[in-house]
């Protein structure tokens, strides 16, 4: 069967999942760590060769501060945790957004684990964090603008491999799959380039409920899309 290729999952919903509960944020967050780590191992077993996981955008820096402080720890607890089972499965780890902004320790750990895991040949896991879409295309933009002002790269040979090669995500392949959880339908300023041609799955389970049932679902819905980029049926 047709496996997509490359599957982005915008994992939202944690909060309400815990205030349903009649719990703080915080323990939704801790349970969305455990659908991490069932959903990593489940798309490696269907063979998915990349997963983009947003985790964090550049939005999310506007949350309650001890919110994002909470988000950051589980990020570094959860990068120490995970560590011997990415080696161990062969899933070498990426990262795309604004890196610098990150507290060290999370830099620290990420970055240790992203070139411990650099020539695994499985799975790229890729954590967006601190990512926003629209900051992206800017810094492509004003990347190639200063070289194009400093003749390294020449207007009549620009195409869009250009752009592609400016954005985080340069060694990715476009989406195939896009998946949402918590009923909203939005894409919040995720990879905005990359999901020109994905398919959009959106479910109403919060990500802490997402299991790996319901990722094998979206996998079927998927194989029953039609993909046509602009052709008819008749002509695939
Ligand atoms: C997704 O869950 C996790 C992050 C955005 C970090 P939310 O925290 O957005 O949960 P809801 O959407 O408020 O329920
Ligand atoms: C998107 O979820 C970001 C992540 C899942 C990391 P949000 O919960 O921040 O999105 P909005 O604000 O509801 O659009
Ligand atoms: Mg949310």
């Amino acid at each position: 069967m047709n496996t997509p290729n490359h599957v982005a999952i915008i994992m939202d919903g944690n909060g309400r999942w815990a205030e349903q509960k009649g719990m703080p944020r915080e323990f939704g967050h801790q349970h969305g760590v455990r659908s991490v780590k069932k959903i990593v191992e489940e798309a490696n077993k269907f063979k998915v060769k990349y997963l983009t996981l947003f985790a964090f955008s550049v939005e999310n820096w506007g949350r309650p501060s001890y919110e994002v402080e909470t988000l950051m720890r589980l990020l570094v607890e959860t990068l120490k945790d995970e560590f011997e089972d990415l080696i161990n499965n062969n899933i070498k780890l990426n990262s795309i957004g604004d890196v610098k902004s990150l507290p060290n320790e999370v830099r620290y750990e990420l970055g240790k684990i992203i070139n411990n895991t650099k020539d695994n040949t499985g799975m790229t896991l890729t954590l967006a964090l601190s990512y926003g879409g629209k900051q992206e295309i800017f810094k492509a933009v004003k990347e190639i603008s200063e070289k194009v002002k400093n003749e390294i790269i020449n207007l009549d040979n620009f195409d869009d491999s250009i752009i592609n090669d400016h954005l985080y995500t340069k060694n990715l392949p476009d989406v195939d799959l896009l998946i949402r959880t918590s009923g909203e339908q939005r894409i919040s300023n995720f990879l905005l380039w990359q999901i020109a041609y994905a398919e959009l799955y959106f479910t109403e389970t919060y990500w802490p409920d997402f299991s790996e049932e319901d990722f094998t679902d979206a996998i079927i819905e998927y194989q029953k899309r039609e993909r046509r980029f602009g052709k008819t049926s008749k002509q695939l």
